[in-house]
């Protein structure tokens, strides 16, 4: 079967749209209709005006696009595409820290369940994250969940403390050290560029820190011809697509995979195949209680609201 071409026939039989996150896997990235990094793929669920939105990405992502259009069915091509980050912060244990910290205002990264940001203040990507923290009056305290490696970024950015939550993504742990040191010294003239997921070691000898949307423009804008690039090697179809002619190395993972590169196994779960049965019947859909829906809802428009 030609998946392309029946996923062409069901999105305008079925009027739908479909989302993917930079991470996904080039053929996924090419039937899909808005392609964007976790900022720019909330903001366009919340314009859609789509019956359904097929979310390739992870569970929180699709979680996240159902809060902000809730009148669209939204549909995930797996339903086990979770994500490590998420999953570190499970909503008791959550509850519990917040309550060793009463007075604090809780920012949560997307990258959480819609349980965690219902009992969140505001929500932030990585693209706004700074912005957001810097937008709270200096005299209160902080809660940043769930990653650690972008809370202590933050602190860095805009030097205040936080009480940071100890979790981490797989992925960008992931990245081994000594093979990303014999990496640049092979390739001293290339740049490095991080995303703030990676952890600190990596950030502080990078050229550039940034979301996956600001790395893509990073290296279409840079005067540089070589660039290693330190998170999912998803974003590299995309830059190799964006600005040709550039040389554009996945960092390396501890692993021996194939590529080796760094890739997310949550992410790599969309497949073609699943994305056709998706939407041939819509399913499987998201649902979320209603008041967990309102509470995550006021949160992710105080992040939208600063943007
Ligand atoms: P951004 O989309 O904000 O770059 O974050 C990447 C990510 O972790 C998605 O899981
Ligand atoms: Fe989660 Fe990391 Fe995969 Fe992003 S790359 S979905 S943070 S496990």
């Amino acid at each position: 079967m030609n998946y392309k071409e029946e996923i062409e026939k069901l999105k305008k039989e079925k009027k739908a749209v479909i989302l993917a996150h930079y991470y996904v896997s080039g053929d996924i990235q090419d039937i899909a209709d808005v392609i964007g990094d976790s900022l720019a793929l909330a903001q366009a669920s919340k314009k859609l005006d789509a019956e359904i939105i097929l979310f390739c990405g992870v569970h929180f992502m699709a979680e996240t696009a159902k809060i902000l259009n809730p009148k669209a069915k939204v549909i995930i091509p797996d339903f086990n595409a979770g994500c490590s980050l998420a999953d570190s912060a499970p909503i008791d244990k959550f509850i519990q820290f917040k309550k060793q910290h009463p007075e604090a205002i809780v920012v949560s990264y997307i990258n959480c369940s819609a349980e965690v940001k219902a009992e969140s203040d505001y929500i932030c990507t990585s693209s706004n994250a700074v912005e957001v923290v810097n937008a709270i009056s200096m005299d209160k305290e902080i809660i940043f969940a769930p990653d650690k490696h972008l809370g202590r970024y933050v602190e860095k950015m805009t030097n205040r403390k936080m009480h940071i939550w100890d979790g981490s993504c797989i992925v960008h742990n992931n990245i081994s050290q000594e093979k990303l040191n014999q990496l640049m010294n092979q390739h001293k003239d290339a740049l490095l560029i991080s995303h703030p997921e990676c952890p600190e070691e990596i950030i502080e000898k990078s050229d550039f820190v940034g979301s996956t949307k600001a790395l893509l423009d990073f290296v279409k804008k840079s005067t540089q011809q070589k660039f290693i690039v330190a998170t999912e090697a998803g974003i590299l179809y995309k830059m190799k697509k964006e600005a040709p002619g550039k040389i554009i190395i996945a960092a390396p993972s501890h692993e021996n995979n194939t590529c080796a590169c760094s890739e997310c196994p949550y992410m790599k779960m969309n497949t073609l195949e699943k994305v056709y049965k998706a939407l041939l019947s819509e399913s499987p859909t998201i649902h979320i209680n209603q008041q967990v829906e309102a509470a995550a809802l006021r949160a992710l428009n105080n992040m939208l609201s600063i943007n």
